[in-house]
């Protein structure tokens, strides 16, 4: 699903995640693990308010291992608890449930010593479109669905669904905008299929891509070029994939568009590898996310 946020969507959005934050202990910001900053919404801590967050990495079968923990240390030493997890196979689910119990046992264990029966925590997932929130929904939810009056001519309630006998999520995710200001955060959402490709050319996001892995994963680009440099320009870098991959126009020179697709494609489909585009080290830590 792919959505052009306007203003009038935007306080739509931020209406109706207001509107369940008052059924819920916790948050479960979803965010793309290649991302980690880029795909998490501008506004999200503002929105929230004090209310306590998991970040979930999802994805994580999609980006680079060593980056993952070093953006969970990073938001570890911003006092943000952080979990990695791939909701397409299930991978490291326990650990959602297991966070949002370290986050609420101090109101818990208070309740318990006033003699106040514990219940389950309530939780509900947020972030921006693609980013996974229904595939962790439904991977969560197995067949523990609750199903609460959802009659005809009844007001469709809220349903939960039993994640486990400690925790119950909102079944409908809140889904807030991703942040375009910055290009880079275009380029980067772009190259993992977040935003639509028509939003930026082809073009600027393979040479976006080809200075990102030059800069960050030489020797997987030289593979993949099958050589020993990597062109200077742009042009040269595409006109040697279009070359290698046998593109050309009906002029038989160079079919640059092309070559920028079918760069952009194997990436996506990991024919370079695992990545992660956004850098811990280079995030701007006074910056409200
Ligand atoms: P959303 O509700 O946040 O908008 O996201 P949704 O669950 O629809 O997931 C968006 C895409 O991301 C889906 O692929 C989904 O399969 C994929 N996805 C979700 N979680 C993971 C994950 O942990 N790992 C990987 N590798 N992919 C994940 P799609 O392109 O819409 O469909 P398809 O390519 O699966 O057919």
């Amino acid at each position: 699903m792919t959505i052009q946020w306007f203003p009038g969507h935007m306080a739509k959005a931020r209406r109706q995640v207001t509107e369940k934050l008052k059924l819920v202990d916790v948050i479960f910001e979803l965010v793309d693990a290649r991302l980690p900053l880029s795909s998490a919404n501008p506004m999200l801590a503002e929105i929230i308010h004090q209310k306590k967050r998991v970040i979930i990495l999802n994805k994580a079968d999609l980006a680079d291992e060593v980056r993952t923990a070093e953006w969970i240390d990073y938001f570890a030493e911003q006092g943000l608890l952080a979990v990695a997890v791939d909701a397409q196979a299930g991978k490291g689910m326990h650990k959602i449930s297991r966070a949002a119990e370290l986050l609420m046992k101090e109101k818990f264990d208070n309740w318990k010593t006033k003699g106040m029966k514990p219940r389950a925590i309530r939780a509900m997932i947020l972030g921006i479109p693609n980013v996974g929130k229904s595939t962790l929904i439904n991977r969560l939810a197995k067949k523990n669905i609750a199903r609460t009056g959802n009659k005809p001519g009844v007001t469709k309630a809220q349903q939960w669904i039993k994640v486990e006998k400690s925790l119950e999520l909102l079944d409908t995710p809140g889904i807030l905008w991703p942040k375009f200001e910055d290009q880079s955060v275009g380029f980067k959402l772009a190259l993992t299929g977040a935003i639509k490709d028509d939003l930026l050319q082809m073009e600027d996001i393979a040479s976006f891509a080809a200075e990102f892995f030059r800069k960050n994963y030489p020797e997987r680009l030289l593979h993949y070029l099958e050589n020993d440099t990597i062109p200077e320009t742009s042009l040269e870098f595409l006109g040697m994939i279009a070359e290698k991959k046998r593109l050309f126009d009906r002029y038989q020179d160079p079919d640059y568009d092309r070559a920028a697709e079918t760069f952009i494609r194997d990436i996506r489909t990991q024919k370079l590898g695992r990545i992660t585009l956004d850098d811990p080290h280079e995030s701007n830590d006074g910056e409200e996310q």
